[in-house]
């Protein structure tokens, strides 16, 4: 078991590096995309946009000046996606038929229903207002994601960051969020289960979970 951490900074929208959380976010999230140059290109612009959105908060942790670990809270992945496509659509696209080559099955139905409406509804103005993607609960917010560099686990990292998170959304009066977590990632299940999280509700491989803020 690692030793805990004295010298952690843990901080709120720091948003410094954003090409290191990409980084990390390709590393040790995303096994699936292919960990290229224009995959980390495109994760750095989706971070970017988190950043120009006023609801989105980005807590990083940093330990003697390296990042090692971040978490997002996202107050609506449709409206950032649809940012993304708005200010960077080629690279989106680039990045989507990449990975359509990779995991065709899954992609094509990522395709049709996220990225396709958004497409038409932002690219396409004959379509705009008639297809929108869903719409976000208002006043709700998801952790997506959480990372922590593997050497730093089981460090207090993730909890540290997790109760920064949780500060935040107390400061703009939110009583609740919630996250996705596929079944097979039993560390990251385990970490919210013991963190207060209780599962709502499970769609296929995914479980939705969700945590009242005391
Ligand atoms: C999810 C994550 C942020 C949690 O941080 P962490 O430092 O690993 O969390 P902790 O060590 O505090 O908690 C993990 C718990 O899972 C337990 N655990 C470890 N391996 C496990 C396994 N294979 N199955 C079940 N539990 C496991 C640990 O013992 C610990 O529980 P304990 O404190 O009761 O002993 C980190 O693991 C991570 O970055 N993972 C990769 C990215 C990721 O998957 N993010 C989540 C996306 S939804």
């Amino acid at each position: 078991m690692p030793a805990p951490l004295r010298s952690l900074n843990v901080a709120v929208d720091t948003w410094r590096d954003l090409a290191a959380v990409a980084e990390l976010h390709l590393r040790y999230l995303s096994s699936r995309h292919p960990a290229d140059r224009r995959t980390k290109a495109l994760l750095t612009r989706y971070y970017e946009v988190c950043r120009d959105d006023r609801d989105t908060a980005l807590i990083t942790a940093d330990h003697r000046g390296e990042l090692v670990g971040y978490l997002c809270l996202i107050s609506s992945l449709p409206d950032l996606y649809r940012q993304l496509l708005r200010k960077h659509w080629h690279e989106a696209i680039g990045f989507a038929l990449r990975r359509l080559g990779h995991h065709p099955r899954e992609m094509m139905q990522e395709f049709l229903q996220k990225i396709m409406p958004a497409i038409r509804e932002n690219i396409l103005p004959r379509h705009r207002g008639k297809n929108p993607l869903p719409a976000a609960t208002p006043g709700t917010f998801e952790l997506r994601p959480i990372v922590v560099v593997p050497r730093y686990q089981g460090t207090g990292a993730a909890p540290l960051l997790l109760k920064r998170g949780e500060d935040y959304l107390r400061s703009r009066n939110l009583t609740s969020y919630f996250l996705r977590v596929e079944a097979q990632n039993q560390r990251a299940f385990h970490f919210y289960v013991k963190s207060g999280f209780q599962v709502a509700c499970r769609d296929g491989n995914v479980f939705l979970l969700t945590k009242s803020l005391p």
